[in-house]
């Protein structure tokens, strides 16, 4: 049979997939299912941007890094926008079908986490919300395990000449990314003299105040769509998630802007 636009893009599956099926749902429910899964969508292909851009990094390709950054800052934009939409529904919209996620929560989005291991957010605990042994699990789990962006952004530091500290490059991998000043002055350095570097490293502060950009509008609009309620994950709701906010991904490169 000859491809069509419907066969190749797989449309009856995915427009089969938004449930509770049409006459059984609450009005809003249908925005609340569809802008969960495109968020879902969208971080599918952020996680194929960024293992696309550690090859990079490992390849020494700067303008492909910087070409692929930059597409992966628009997609964050999307995202960023996309909250927006979920604004417009109303406190009495949602609470018209809450109940129904039952203990569900964006909390548990296993590709979110991996975003998060990925750009060196990494806590142990996270794991525990996922079945030992399950498929969601296995993934959080190597993405745990394995270096991030920050771990090939500084093996890219060295291909290019950059005395890197040991202690940064052997770092463990399973904790989050300390601040190290003797990298921070091999940063200033770089700054000073590569430009090509000093714009990579932007594009990285721009990823990482864009995800913070994000929690921002995400704790917002839970406000002030539940107020202090707790959350359907099991958190405190808006007051676990304001803590979250302000933990920078990459805290060298915002640390140097003193000294700079
Ligand atoms: C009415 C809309 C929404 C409400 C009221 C809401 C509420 C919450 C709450 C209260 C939490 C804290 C965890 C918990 O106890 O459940 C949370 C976490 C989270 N939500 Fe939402 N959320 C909404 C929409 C979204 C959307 C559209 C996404 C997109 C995927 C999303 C993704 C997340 C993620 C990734 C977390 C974990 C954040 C972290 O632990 O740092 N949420 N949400």
């Amino acid at each position: 049979m000859a491809v069509t636009y419907a066969s190749y893009l797989r449309l009856d599956e995915l427009l089969a997939l938004q449930r509770p099926d049409e006459g059984e749902q609450e009005h809003d429910e249908t925005l609340f299912v569809i802008i969960h899964q495109v968020y879902e969508l969208w971080f599918k292909e952020v996680l194929h941007e960024l293992d696309f851009l550690m090859r990079l990094m490992r390849e020494n390709d700067p303008p492909r890094m910087l070409h692929t950054l930059k597409r992966i800052l628009t997609i964050l934009k999307v995202l960023v926008g996309q909250i927006d939409i979920l604004e417009t529904m109303t406190p009495l919209g949602f609470l018209a079908f809450r109940d129904r996620l039952e203990t569900g929560s964006g909390f548990q989005s296993f590709q979110f986490r991996e975003i998060e291991f990925v750009l060196g957010v990494k806590n142990a605990r996270v794991l525990d919300r996922y079945p030992e042994g399950s498929r969601h699990r296995q993934r959080v789990e190597h993405r745990f395990r394995s270096p991030t962006l920050w771990d090939a952004f500084l093996r890219f530091l060295v291909a290019n000449g950059h005395a890197v500290p040991s202690a940064a490059l052997e770092r463990d991998v399973t904790s989050p990314i300390e601040p190290n000043q003797e990298l921070q002055r091999l940063l200033i350095e770089i700054y000073r003299t590569s430009p090509a570097i000093q714009s990579v490293c932007e594009r990285l502060v721009d990823l990482d105040e864009g995800l913070m950009e994000w929690r921002y509008r995400h704790v917002k609009m839970v406000e002030r769509t539940i107020g202090t309620r707790r959350g359907t994950g099991g958190s405190a709701g808006a007051a676990y998630l304001m803590n979250t906010i302000n933990r920078p991904a990459f805290p060298d490169l915002w640390a140097i802007r003193t000294e700079l």
